[in-house]
Parts: C-alpha cells; structure tokens; sequence
C-alpha cells in the first residue's frame, strides 16, 4: 500500500505579495488556473495505490485545503484525510504524525510517499517511473530521497551524494542541507551530487525506526500528540486535529536534519522530471514563454521598448515603457517592482512588513 502524504506549510515569503498568511504558496494559482497543491492532488491522486491522500497542514487551511482536493474531484475512490497542526514544528514532525497514522491505520509496512505541496513537476509520466522506482527501494527498508540533476549552484536546497547503483536507484554516501555558494558550484561540476527534491518514499515503521534512532525526542514529542489525539478520535476519522499544548512542544526540525543527514539507509532515485520548487518569481517567469525580446506576461500586459522582463497582473491593465530586467508583480492590495536578479531578496519585503506589525 502506498499513501501519498502532502506537506503544506510555509507562506513561501519570496513570492510575495501573491503568497501570503492568509493565502500561501500552495495555494498560488499558476497561470492555467490551478493551484499548486490542486496540481500535486491529482499527481497524488495518479500514482497513490491506497486509495487515501493525507494532508497536513495548519488547521487554518483545513477548508482551503478541502476546497482544492474538490476541485479535484477525487471524491470518488480518493478518501481525503487532514492532520491539523495548530503551529508549524517544520517537517520532521508533520511527517513523523503522518508516520503515525499510516502505522497506526494500514500497519508499518504501509509505504507513505511524501510530497510537497508547492513543487511544479513538468513531465508526469517520468515521475510516475521514478515513484516505481522509489516504492521498490522502499520495500527494501530504504528511506528514499528523489534527486534532480542540478543546473546552476542553489544555496536553497539540500545536496544528495550518490554512491553505488542499488535497485533502481543509488545508494546514498551523504546529505549536505543548504551548502554555501562556493560548496554549490563544486557541486555542479560533480556528477554524484543531485538536489534533493524534498519528496520522499519509505515505510511507515522504518521512518519511525529511524527517527527513534537520530531524533529520538521528536519521535517521542510526536507520540505524546498522537496518544492524546486518539483519545478523542477514532482511526476511520477523515480530520485529526493535533493537540495544541503538546504539539507545541515538539522541536522545530527538518525532517533532513532530523533523518536524511544522520540515517544509513537512505537511498536516492535520480529523476529528469522537469522539477521546480517555483522558490521564487524568476522561477515563475521561467515557466512563461518569452516574445521576440525576452518578456514574459501573465494577464494584460502591454510592453513598450521593452527587454527581459516579467510582468503578472492578476485584474488590471499593466503598461512597461523602456524597462530591462525587471519583475513587476501586481494584485489588487500591493504591487511589486523587483530587479529580476534580486529574486531571491522579496523575502526581504515580509521581513520588513513583520518588523512594522
Ligand atoms: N505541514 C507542514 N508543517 N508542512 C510544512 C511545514 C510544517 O511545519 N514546514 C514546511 N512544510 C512543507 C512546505 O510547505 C513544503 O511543501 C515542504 O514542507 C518543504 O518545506 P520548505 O520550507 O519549502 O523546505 P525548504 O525549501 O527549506 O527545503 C526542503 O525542500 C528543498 C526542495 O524544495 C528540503 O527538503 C531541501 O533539502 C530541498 O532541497
Ligand atoms: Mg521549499
């Protein structure tokens, strides 16, 4: 049994002022309409073989979460189940409860596939290969990470290196979260590092296993939440709302510091998928066709004289005179002008906004 197990968390704060509090990032809808996270329902949904897709989420997004696997009309033979968080503890422990559950449910051997909510994989029939892949490294008591071949020196993402070929995939000889920038573009230049995709395969109890092994006080902070939770609930509920004081007290980790860094099973399937984390607007440009002088538009948009450019209107007419290299964001509350090479600094922007609230 496979049961896919989607992460939605963090607000994405470089794709600002789209992702939000109140809106974030897998909940972006992309220019054909869709959401990122109705996008990886129906990837789910495609290669899951349980029948049941999990979500954990914040409890704040229970009903925008529900609306989006609607949208998806996988009401039929797709049950929906919800783990509410009532804070973000990062990845580790939205995994370890979704761990739990499937243990608890279908038994440890069940495999969960963990995805994140916001990722944009291009070519589906490559994933469903690899996800067969991964579930048979799985059923060998393999965590399995799936690595994409990287193709600039990212400091966002964590490295996988490749060792020898096992099954269909390789084993893995270490994890390197988040390198510098002179690390990543020695990375490039080798062919065994490979970014770590932040989707995962494995077994319901060997990830349990492992995380009592390296992370002991999570798995055991996770437990405690679990135990309470089921007091009041019953295993065939479809919406688990976590404990608020004991979940608040389980430890802020990633689940790759947590397991993948410190684990010796951990295998990696090497994928060609078409893969982007959309980390931020010039990822978003680069998945728009460009015109004749390298602009991009989503909505109405005029451009003048214009070169290099990235302009995303959601409901009015956006006119670009003379402009070069720029990212013109606008909504209806707030509008963004950003050097394109400063992408990855819009962050910058909610961390200045908090400041002031
Ligand atoms: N439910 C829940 N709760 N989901 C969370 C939480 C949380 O507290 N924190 C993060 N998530 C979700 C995010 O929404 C996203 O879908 C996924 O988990 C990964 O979290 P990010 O915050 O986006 O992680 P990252 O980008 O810093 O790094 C991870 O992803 C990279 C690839 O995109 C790591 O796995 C890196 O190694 C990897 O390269
Ligand atoms: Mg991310």
């Amino acid at each position: 049994m496979l049961i896919p197990v989607i992460l939605s968390g963090g607000a994405g704060t470089r794709l600002w002022p789209v992702s939000r509090e109140g809106r974030p990032k897998p909940f972006m809808k992309l220019a054909d309409g869709e959401s990122l996270l109705l996008k990886t329902y129906l990837r789910a949904a495609h290669v899951g073989y349980g029948g049941e897709l999990v979500t954990v989420t914040n409890r704040d997004y229970f009903f925008m979460s529900r609306d989006e696997l609607a949208r998806a009309r996988l009401c039929d033979g797709h049950q929906g189940v919800f783990l509410l968080e009532p804070v973000g503890r990062n990845t580790a422990p939205a995994v370890a409860m979704a761990a739990l559950y499937v243990a608890n449910k279908h038994g440890r051997d069940a495999k969960l596939l963990v995805l994140a909510a916001d990722h944009l994989i291009k070519n589906e029939q490559s994933f469903d290969k690899a996800v067969t892949d991964a579930v048979g490294l799985a059923a060998q008591d393999y965590l399995v990470t799936f690595g994409v071949v990287p193709d600039s020196p990212e400091t966002g993402f964590g490295y996988i290196e490749a060792g020898q070929a096992i099954g269909g995939g390789r084993a893995v000889k270490g994890f390197v979260e988040k390198p510098s920038e002179d690390k990543a573009r020695e990375y490039l230049l080798d062919d065994d590092f490979l970014w770590n995709s932040g989707m995962f395969c494995f077994k319901a109890g060997v990830f349990l296993d492992e995380l009592s092994a390296h992370a002991p006080e999570v798995l055991k902070a996770c437990e405690a939440c679990w135990s309470e939770m089921r007091e009041k609930s019953s295993l065939t509920d479809t919406m688990f709302e976590m404990p608020a004081e004991t979940f608040n007290a389980v430890p802020d980790i990633s689940v790759d510091y947590a397991v993948m860094e410190r684990s010796a099973r951990v295998a990696v399937v090497p994928v060609d998928i078409g893969w982007s984390d959309i980390g931020s607007w010039s990822a978003i440009r680069d998945m728009a066709e460009p015109d004749d002088e390298n602009n991009r538009a989503i909505g109405e948009v005029i451009f003048v004289d214009s070169i290099n450019s990235y302009v995303q209107s959601e409901d009015r007419l956006v006119a670009a005179v003379g402009i070069d290299n720029l990212l013109i964001i606008d909504t209806s509350d707030a509008l963004l002008v950003a050097n394109a090479d400063r992408a990855q600094d819009v962050k910058q922007v909610v961390a200045r906004l908090k400041a002031q609230n």
